[in-house]
C-alpha cells in the first residue's frame, strides 16, 4: 500500500514508518524542515516537506496515496509539563493540523486514515477494566485539541473511507520522556505521579511502531492499544531494575500531585485499559513489557 506519515521524524513517527517499511509498504514521511529529510529516509521512506497547517500543501503531500496515518504531537517532556505555555504547540497541532490533516486526506483520496490518541482520556476506574466503550473524562478544557482532532478524525469516514483511532497506552522505550524518568530514578528524586496501587497501562514504541501496520487490518473504529496493564507499584519496581538504581522509581507526595493542574492530572488516573478489541481484530500483541530487560535500550 502507498501510505503517508505526518509526524515522520518523531518518536512515534519513525517507529511507525520503520515498521510499515519493513511490512513491505510504499511510505512517505511528511516533515516540516529539511533536516527531517534524512531522519525519514533513514528508515527507508520517501520525504516531503510540508507545513501541517496548510491544508493545500498537504493535499498534494497526500495524493496518490491510499491510507495517511497521523502521528503528530509535541508532548512537553518531564516537570516542564507544568509550565502554563507548556502545551501550547501540542495543542495547536491537535486543534488545528489534524484537522487539516483530516480534510486533506479525504480530498487527496485516501480511504483509510489512522489517528494516534491517547488512553489517558478515560475515567480513573481504580481496579476496574477499561474498554472502548467507557465513556470518556475529558470536561476540562485542556481536552479541547484532542476531543476536536478526534471529531475531524471520525468526519472521514463518510463515503465509504475507514477511520481508525488507536488510543496508545503511556510510552515507554528509549524517548526523551522514559530516559529523563530514568535518569531521575538513578538520582533518588521523586518522579511517579499516581498510587502505587493505581494502574498504568504501557506500550513500548516498538510495538507502538508495529500497531500501525496492524491497523491496516483494522475496521473503522475506536482501538485501545497497550500491554498487560501492572500497578504503578510494580512500574516503580522495573523503572528501578531498567535504571539500575538502588531501589524502585519514586512516588511524588501526593500534597504536591494535588496541585499539578489538569494536563498532568491524567497521570495520576487508574487505568487498566484492556486491548482485546484491537488484538482479535488484528491480531497484534504487544511484545516487549516493562520487565523485559533491556528494554530502554530497544
Ligand atoms: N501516549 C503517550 O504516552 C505519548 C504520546 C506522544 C508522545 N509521547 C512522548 O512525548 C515525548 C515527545 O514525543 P513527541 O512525539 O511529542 O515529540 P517528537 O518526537 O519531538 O515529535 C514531534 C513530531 O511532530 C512534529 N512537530 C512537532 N511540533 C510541530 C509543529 N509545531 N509544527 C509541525 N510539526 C511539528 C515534528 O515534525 P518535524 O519533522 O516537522 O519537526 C515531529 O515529527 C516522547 O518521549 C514520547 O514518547 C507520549
Amino acid at each position: 500500500m502507498r501510505i503517508a506519515v505526518t509526524g515522520a521524524t518523531g518518536v512515534l513517527g519513525q517507529e511507525a514508518v520503520g515498521a510499515l517499511v519493513a511490512a513491505g509498504h510504499e511510505v512517505t514521511g511528511v516533515t516540516r524542515r529539511d533536516r527531517g529529510v534524512p531522519v525519514i529516509e533513514g528508515r527507508g521512506a520517501t520525504a516531503v516537506v510540508a507545513d501541517v497547517f496548510d491544508a493545500r500543501q498537504l493535499e498534494r503531500a497526500f495524493r496518490g496515496h491510499d491510507v495517511v496515518i497521523n502521528t503528530l504531537a509535541h508532548v512537553p517532556v518531564d516537570m516542564t509539563a507544568m509550565r502554563p505555555l507548556a502545551w501550547r504547540e501540542d495543542d495547536k497541532l491537535h486543534l488545528e493540523a489534524s484537522a487539516a490533516i483530516a480534510k486533506a486526506a479525504a480530498l487527496a483520496g485516501a480511504r483509510k486514515l489512522i489517528q494516534e490518541s491517547s488512553v489517558f482520556m478515560y475515567p480513573d476506574n481504580g481496579s476496574e477494566w477499561i474498554g472502548e466503550d467507557e465513556p470518556l473524562a475529558v470536561r476540562d478544557r485542556a481536552f479541547r485539541p484532542r476531543v476536536t482532532e478526534m471529531r475531524a478524525a471520525v468526519d472521514f469516514a463518510a463515503e465509504g473511507r475507514t477511520t481508525v483511532i488507536l488510543r496508545l497506552g503511556q510510552l515507554f522505550g528509549r524517548d526523551p520522556q522514559t530516559t529523563a524518568a530514568l535518569r531521575a530514578t538513578t538520582e533518588g528524586k521523586t518522579i511517579l505521579l499516581g498510587k502505587p496501587e493505581n494502574y498504568i497501562t504501557l506500550l513500548h514504541h516498538r510495538d507502538a511502531g508495529r500497531a500501525f501496520v496492524s491497523a491496516l487490518r483494522a475496521s473503522s473504529g475506536f482501538y485501545n492499544v497497550g500491554g498487560e496493564p501492572i500497578t504503578r507499584e510494580r512500574w516503580a519496581k522495573d523503572l528501578g531494575r531498567e535504571a539500575k538504581a538502588d531501589g524502585p522509581a519514586k512516588f511524588i507526595p501526593e500534597i504536591t500531585q494535588a496541585v499539578i493542574g489538569a494536563r498532568l492530572e491524567v497521570q495520576r488516573r487508574s487505568l487498566r485499559v484492556s486491548s482485546l478489541r484491537f488484538m482479535q481484530e488484528t491480531g497484534w500483541r504487544a511484545t516487549i513489557g516493562p520487565s523485559t530487560p533491556g528494554w530502554s535500550r530497544m
